[in-house]
């Protein structure tokens, strides 16, 4: 008796002591396995008498039972302890944030862009594109201004390289060319604008040799200049958030529009670094515009006794310089991260007419 329970005391404080599942093994081996003490145990039932074995019987196989509980729960504990550990190693917090907060800022350019697009939007416009490098053809002779006519010295023009035909290309001087693809491209009623990157060999604090435009065409079978400035007023009051605006048209030139208009709108600039619209007693230029040539009509695959149109342009980056107080159109691209914060716009604030267009 005395044996059995010493020698069940020692095997349990061998499952104690084991410290993993390996050492465990070796206990269970030297217990349970073939050569084992409980099993070499057992092995002696068979030299017994009847009477010795059927005493001794159930008290081997008790502890025999009792011995592999004792293994199976200690293998179940270090497990255990053994995920933990693991997870407590492989830790992580979620409840800390995921990145910094958002740096970037919507451009007062790309305001002014969203702006003008949902102004537009607003009045049935739909948004025309075309690239930057623009064919010759489609920036001016298609807009009537033919290959050494002095009209082209109005535009600083960066041309690029040769092409191996002979014809060059060119940045394109202003948005007018979409105008051509338009026409080129879809049959009336046209009514489009396209508002992007225009390029003129020119630097100084309100010129950029690359800068921003919006480009309006209008071709319907009756259009006429009223509606045109009607268009150019809306664009105003909305734009600049006041009820009422006045508009001034001076005779112009455009060699794609005639008659050609450009158009100042009345402000108010008495006050030292202030400016208010629709009062007072200066005048702002705002756009350049005309009716449609009705040979660049033509020469655009539109027949100029059916349709007429008219289109206009004007500069973005004044707009936004205007409307959010810059002076100088140069710090639009010196990439200031503290000027960007500073006029820079949520980028998830879209803007639309209803949700106000800048708040
Ligand atoms: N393209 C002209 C410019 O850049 C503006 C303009 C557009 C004029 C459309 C008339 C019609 O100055």
């Amino acid at each position: 008796m005395t044996d059995i329970q010493s020698l069940e005391r020692d095997i349990e404080s061998a499952i104690t002591a084991a410290a993993d599942e390996g050492a465990l093994e070796q206990v269970r081996v030297s217990a349970l396995g073939k050569k084992g003490s409980i099993s070499e145990l057992l092995k002696t039932l068979g030299g017994m008498s009847p009477e010795e074995r059927k005493e001794k019987g159930p008290q081997f196989n008790t502890l025999r039972d009792r011995i592999s509980a004792a293994i199976t729960a200690r293998k179940t504990e270090l497990q255990e302890q053994a995920l933990n550990a693991r997870l407590a190693s492989e830790r992580i917090d979620v409840t800390l944030p995921a990145r910094p907060e958002p740096q970037g800022t919507v451009h007062p350019v790309s305001q002014v862009l969203d702006e003008i697009t949902a102004i537009f939007a607003d009045l049935g416009f739909a948004v025309a594109e075309g690239p930057d490098v623009e064919y010759d053809d489609y920036n001016f002779t298609r807009l009537n201004i033919p290959p050494d006519h002095p009209a082209r010295q109005m535009h600083d023009t960066f041309y690029v390289s040769p092409q191996r035909d002979g014809s060059r290309h060119v940045l394109r001087t202003h948005t007018s060319p979409v105008q051509v693809r338009t026409m080129l491209s879809q049959n009336p009623p046209i009514r489009i604008i396209s508002p992007g990157r225009a390029y003129r060999v020119d630097s100084d604090a309100t010129h950029s040799p690359m800068f921003h435009q919006f480009e309006g065409l209008v071709i319907d079978e009756v259009t006429n200049l009223g509606h045109l400035k009607w268009t150019l007023e809306e664009l105003c009051k909305a734009f600049f958030e006041v009820e009422k605006v006045e508009l001034r048209a001076r005779p112009s030139f455009f060699p794609f529009t005639e008659p050609s208009v450009e158009w100042d709108l009345r402000c108010d600039r008495s006050t030292p670094g202030k400016i208010t619209f629709g009062q007072g007693n200066d005048w702002l230029e705002l756009a350049g515009s005309g009716m449609v040539h009705p040979k660049v009509l033509a020469m655009c695959g539109i027949d100029p006794e059916k349709y007429q149109g008219y289109a206009f342009g004007g500069g973005i980056d004044r707009l936004a310089m205007l409307k959010y107080g810059i002076p100088d159109i140069r710090s639009f691209f010196e990439s200031d991260i503290r000027w960007l914060k500073h006029f820079g716009f949520a980028p998830l604030d879209i803007p639309t007419l209803d949700g106000g267009l800048s708040r």
